[in-house]
C-alpha cells in the first residue's frame, strides 16, 4: 500500500479527528477512512513481522486484552499497566492513533472483582478503575470503548442489559457511571458504547438495536457524554445480514447525533468451505457487502480489525471449525500475505472501484 501514508499527511490521529463528519461514499474518496487493528501483547512482544505489519497497515491500534481488568487488575492493589504501556508508546512513536479497549464489561474480570458484593464497593471500584486508567493516558487514548458488550444477548422488555456484576449490583445505571468518570476525567476523550450483533437478521438483532438507540436517548436526557457506538462486526460466514436494518439503524444514530466506528471485524469462518481460496472470497465478499451498507448509511470514523494476521486470532480458539483447518478471519493470511479481504477494505476505505 505505497500511497497510503501519503494519502494519510498529516497523520493518522489528524485524520481520524477530522474525518467523515458529512455522509456518502464521495466524502469517504476524498479522504480515507482509517483503518486500523487491535494489537495482541504476545504476537507484538515475539514476533518482529507483526509489529511491521501494523507500522504498515495501520492507522489506529488498540491494545487487544493489555486494558482490560483482567491485564491491569489481577493484582487487586496495584495496577499493571506493563502490556498497555508497550502498545501505546509503539503507537504513538509510529504516529498511530490509540482506541481504549474497554473501561466497563462483564468479562475478562480478575477472581477478586468477581467477588465484590455490595452496591457501593461496585460503585467505588469503578469509578476508581476508571479514574485512573484515563487519567494514564490522557492525551494519547483518544477514544474509549467505555462500555462493552452490555446489551443482553436476546435483550426482552424490561431487561435490556446483560447479567453481569455490574448489571446485578448498579443496575442500568452502571453505564451512566461509567459514561460520566471517564467523561470528568478526560473531557476531551471521545466516548463509544462497544457492542456486537446489530447485523444480524433474527428478531434479537432488531432488539439489540433498539435497546442501543433506547440507552443513547437516555444517556442524552440527562446529560451524560457520549460520542459514539463501536460495532464491533465479528461477522459469520454463514448467517444471514439484516443490512436494511442495520442502515435504519445508522441513519437513527446519525439523527441523534451520534458517529460510528467499526471496532472489532473479523469473519467467524468456522462453517465456510474448507478450500482456502474459496473460503478467502467468501469472506471478503462478507466484508464488502457489510461495509458498503455501513458506508452507504453512515461513513464510520475508522474501520478496525480484531488482529491482522490469520496467524495470530481469537476465532481458532473460540470457532474452531470441524475440519481442523486454520480459521481465516483476517486481512492478512498467516504468512502476512494480503488477502482479498484487503483489497476490499482498501477499496471501501477510499471509496473507489478498485479491488471489486
Ligand atoms: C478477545 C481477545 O481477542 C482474546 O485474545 C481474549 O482471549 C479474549 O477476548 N469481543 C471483545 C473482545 O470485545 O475484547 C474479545 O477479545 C473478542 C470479543
Amino acid at each position: 500500500m505505497p500511497t497510503r501514508r501519503a494519502l494519510l499527511c498529516g497523520g493518522a490521529a489528524s485524520v481520524l479527528a477530522g474525518a467523515v463528519a458529512g455522509s456518502g461514499a464521495a466524502q469517504a474518496a476524498a479522504r480515507p477512512i482509517p483503518f486500523g487493528s487491535a494489537a495482541e501483547i504476545g504476537a507484538f512482544r515475539e514476533d518482529a513481522r507483526y509489529r511491521e505489519a501494523l507500522k504498515r497497515y495501520c492507522d489506529v491500534i488498540v491494545p487487544m486484552n493489555d486494558l482490560k481488568w483482567q491485564a491491569l487488575r489481577h493484582d487487586r492493589p496495584r495496577f499493571d499497566f506493563a502490556g498497555a504501556d508497550e502498545i501505546v508508546a509503539f503507537a504513538i512513536a509510529n504516529g498511530k492513533a490509540l482506541r481504549g479497549h474497554t473501561l466497563l464489561w462483564g468479562e475478562a474480570l480478575p477472581p477478586w472483582a468477581k467477588g465484590i458484593t455490595t452496591r457501593a464497593e461496585a460503585e467505588r471500584e469503578l469509578v476508581n478503575h476508571i479514574e485512573i486508567v484515563v487519567d494514564r493516558y490522557k492525551g494519547r487514548i483518544a477514544t474509549w470503548d467505555v462500555v462493552n458488550e452490555v446489551i443482553k444477548y436476546e435483550p426482552e422488555p424490561g431487561a435490556p442489559y446483560r447479567d453481569t456484576i455490574w448489571q446485578r449490583l448498579l443496575g442500568p445505571e452502571h453505564i451512566e457511571i461509567a459514561f460520566r468518570t471517564a467523561a470528568r476525567v478526560d473531557p476531551k476523550a471521545r466516548l463509544v458504547l462497544n457492542d456486537f450483533l446489530f447485523e444480524e437478521a433474527t428478531p434479537a438483532g432488531a432488539a439489540r438495536r433498539k435497546v442501543a438507540l433506547d440507552t443513547f436517548r437516555r444517556l442524552r436526557d440527562k446529560g451524560i457524554p457520549v460520542h459514539g457506538l463501536g460495532i464491533q462486526a465479528h461477522l459469520y460466514g454463514e448467517k444471514d445480514l439484516d443490512l436494511d436494518g442495520l442502515q435504519h439503524f445508522l441513519r437513527d444514530l446519525d439523527a441523534l447525533g451520534l458517529d460510528l466506528e467499526i471496532t472489532e471485524l473479523d469473519v467467524i469462518d468456522w462453517k465456510l468451505p474448507a478450500d482456502p481460496a474459496r473460503r478467502d472470497k467468501l469472506a471478503a465478499a462478507r466484508v464488502s457487502g457489510f461495509l458498503e451498507a455501513v458506508v452507504a448509511a453512515k461513513p464510520p470514523r475508522a474501520i478496525v480489525t480484531w488482529g491482522l494476521t490469520d496467524r495470530y486470532s481469537w476465532v481458532q480458539d473460540v470457532f474452531p471449525r470441524g475440519d481442523g483447518a486454520r480459521a481465516r478471519p483476517l486481512p492478512l493470511d498467516a504468512d502476512y500475505r494480503p488477502k482479498p479481504m484487503m483489497a476490499v477494505l482498501e477499496r471501501i476505505r477510499r471509496g473507489t472501484a478498485a479491488g471489486k
